[in-house]
């Protein structure tokens, strides 16, 4: 029975309590932590960066699953790296050389992750495939929670994990965005290891961050 991960994205949290809702996050079960960040730049919004990522790390063992909308992004990959990160995923928009960025993380000694747009390809991915730890396929144009799952991404996460099957590479898939207790089911089905959740986790159940986590783990 596969065991689904819960990767809980702050962006939905309370802003000026960032640390106590990361504890309340550990204690409801969350596998990771997923921390939005976002330049104004590459997406159309504004988060957090290194130094907030620093002092949220004594809140928590569990990784950091750090997702970089930002661009140009190779020359601040260390900088996350310092602030705690333990998994740096980037979009191959946002760097000159994809390979490089992700021998920089690596070098670092942290998981590398690529993530995908809506309307980016696999075929961006597949040349650095092998180098990769886990790929974050974005069902929402990133900038944003609450939006709405865009339904052709079951079908590009049926793709990669076909591919993932057929090359025998042990890469787990991280889907992103829009994700909720009725479409969450049908995403596992169709080959995620990695949930993220921002909405869903912190608004349904009038908040109960327990219960939602519970329900998407169950599915
Ligand atoms: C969007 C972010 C997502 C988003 C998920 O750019 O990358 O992580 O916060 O939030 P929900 O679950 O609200 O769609
Ligand atoms: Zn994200």
């Amino acid at each position: 029975m596969q065991k689904i991960k819960i990767s809980p994205s702050i962006l939905s949290a309370d802003f000026s309590q960032l640390g106590a809702e990361i504890k309340k996050l550990e204690a409801a079960g969350a596998d990771l932590i997923h921390v939005d960040v976002m330049d104004g730049h590459f997406v159309p919004n504004l988060t957090i960066g290194p130094p907030i990522i620093k002092s949220l790390r004594k809140f928590t063992k569990i990784p950091f699953d750090v997702h970089l909308m930002i661009s140009p992004v190779h020359k601040y990959i260390k900088d996350y790296a310092d602030a705690g990160a333990d998994i740096i995923t980037i979009h191959p928009e946002a760097t000159d050389n994809l390979l490089e960025s992700i021998k920089l993380i690596k070098s670092l000694n942290k998981k590398v992750g690529v993530s995908l747009n809506p309307e980016t390809s696999l075929d961006e991915l597949y040349p650095v495939i092998s180098q990769v730890d886990l790929v974050l396929i974005m069902s929402v144009n990133p900038g944003f929670g609450g939006q709405k799952f865009i339904q052709e991404t079951i079908d590009k996460i049926k793709k990669l994990k076909a591919k993932l099957n057929e090359l025998n590479l042990k890469i787990e898939i991280e889907v992103d965005g829009g994700i909720n207790f009725e479409n969450s089911k049908s995403i596992i089905q169709s080959g995620a290891d990695i949930l993220v959740s921002g909405t869903t986790i912190f608004k349904s159940n009038k908040g109960n961050i327990k219960k939602n986590i519970e329900i998407l783990k169950s599915n």
